[in-house]
């Protein structure tokens, strides 16, 4: 603990524990403990030291169609808004008002010509400038003692937006998230994405910790989890030899679950009339053959399939609570047109079911978030400590704990 009585990593994990999990042996190494994803100190010291150093996703902008279009976030508990602005251009700032510290904006809001605090009127523009600070001095236009605008705008928050996702980061001395995200850059070069619509858009929250999400990056559970989508195991692994179709590729603060060539070619968004979703828009005349499920540590999630892109957001709530922000984007006449609604609308059965619900155990998300919930739930266990990785599939698990335990030192 620190002297401000704050929880440190020591308070949680051991030399001993960090030993088990870095031992060489990947079949011999030891998995975190249940109390990192129980307890509130654990939860806390994440909150203190992860959330506010690094690339956190808070949007997707599609939810910022257009000038004005603006939501509140958080991360690591602090209020951010981010917005649309005048020129297109997407930006963060701290929600706080420059007066006496009151949330500006309460909730999402379109078409915006500017700010304006609930409290006491103080009115800033889309690019954070103070503009009115109404009877501050007792007259309307607050001229005798003006408030320096200059000083008094509100406070930006670094701020960018990679593959239709909104990433902030309150470190004003973090790397650039063109850093962050380059190991998984190529992986999306042979496609136009800028060209992708957002078809669909939900999110829920689920009763399981945020890092059971990346701790799920693996396909060992496919076949027994997503049954009726993943049907076979010999479609992920050589059942003679033991290799596994997909390879895990982690490098900085990315993990990429790639198939390989092996791989056996699916199609899996074809609706019950036989229409298929068109392709998702390349620009090096390559269609995408396979899926790739991709993750940028700590909380965003971007997979890619043959014909949607489907990134996801998952922002911690409590040690038990997670809050999931999903969208959808497919080739641009696909995301609305009625031609492919359904193609469309298998796509989505596939992924949370036909009802569209959070628990549709139809759907892969809804599948994999029962299966955090039921892991969260054992973690009450005093026999939960013990966890073990596969060494052909779960090295990728690993890599996100280690990445996890190294930032929180
Ligand atoms: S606190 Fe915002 S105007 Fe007073």
């Amino acid at each position: 603990m620190t002297p401000d009585g704050s929880p440190m990593l020591g308070d949680f994990l051991d030399d001993a524990a960090i030993a088990a999990l870095k031992t060489p042996s990947l079949a011999e190494a030891r998995g975190l403990p249940a109390s990192v994803y129980t307890s509130e100190g654990f939860f806390a010291l994440e909150q203190r030291r992860l959330f506010p150093r690094t690339w956190t996703g808070v949007a997707f902008d599609a939810d910022l169609p257009a000038p004005g279009d603006a939501v509140p976030v958080s991360v690591a508990g602090v209020p951010i808004v981010v917005l649309r602005d005048g020129s297109g251009t997407v930006r963060a700032f701290h929600n706080v008002c420059r007066h006496r510290a009151t949330i500006v904006l309460t909730e999402p809001c379109r078409g915006l010509k500017q700010l304006q605090c609930p409290y006491h009127a103080w009115t800033y523009g889309l690019d954070g400038a103070l503009l009115a600070t109404p009877f501050w001095d007792g007259t309307a236009k607050s001229e005798r003692q003006p408030v320096d605008a200059a000083a008094n705008g509100l406070v930006p928050v670094r701020c960018g937006v990679w593959n239709h996702v909104i990433f902030v980061n309150l470190a004003d001395n973090a790397p650039p998230l063109e850093e962050h995200v380059a190991p998984m850059a190529a992986g999306f070069s042979h496609l136009d994405m800028d060209a992708l619509r957002c078809g669909y858009r939900t999110s829920w929250e689920f009763n399981a910790n945020w890092k059971l999400v990346m701790d799920n990056w693996e396909v060992y559970h496919h076949v027994w989890v997503h049954e009726g989508i993943f049907e076979r195991m010999s479609d992920e692994v050589d059942l003679e030899t033991g290799e596994p179709y997909t390879e895990t590729v982690a490098d900085g603060s990315t993990m990429i679950l790639k198939a390989t060539a092996r791989r056996p070619e699916r199609s899996l968004d074809t609706a019950a009339d036989g229409s298929t979703l068109p392709p998702l828009p390349s620009v090096a005349g390559v269609a995408q053959k396979h899926g790739m499920a991709n993750a940028v540590l700590p909380n965003t999630t971007l997979t890619l399939g043959p014909s949607a892109y489907v990134p996801g957001i998952y922002t911690p709530v409590a040690p038990g609570v997670t809050r999931a922000e999903m969208a959808w984007y497919f080739a641009p006449e696909a995301a609305t047109g009625p031609e492919h609604e359904a193609a469309r609308g298998a796509a989505l059965d596939r992924w949370i079911g036909p009802t569209r619900s959070k628990d549709d155990q139809r759907g892969i998300r809804p599948q994999d978030h029962r299966c955090m919930e039921l892991q969260q739930a054992a973690r009450a266990s005093p026999v939960a400590d013990d966890v073990k990785f596969s060494p052909v599939w779960e090295a990728g698990v690993r890599y996100f704990q280690t990445w996890l335990v190294d930032r929180l030192r």
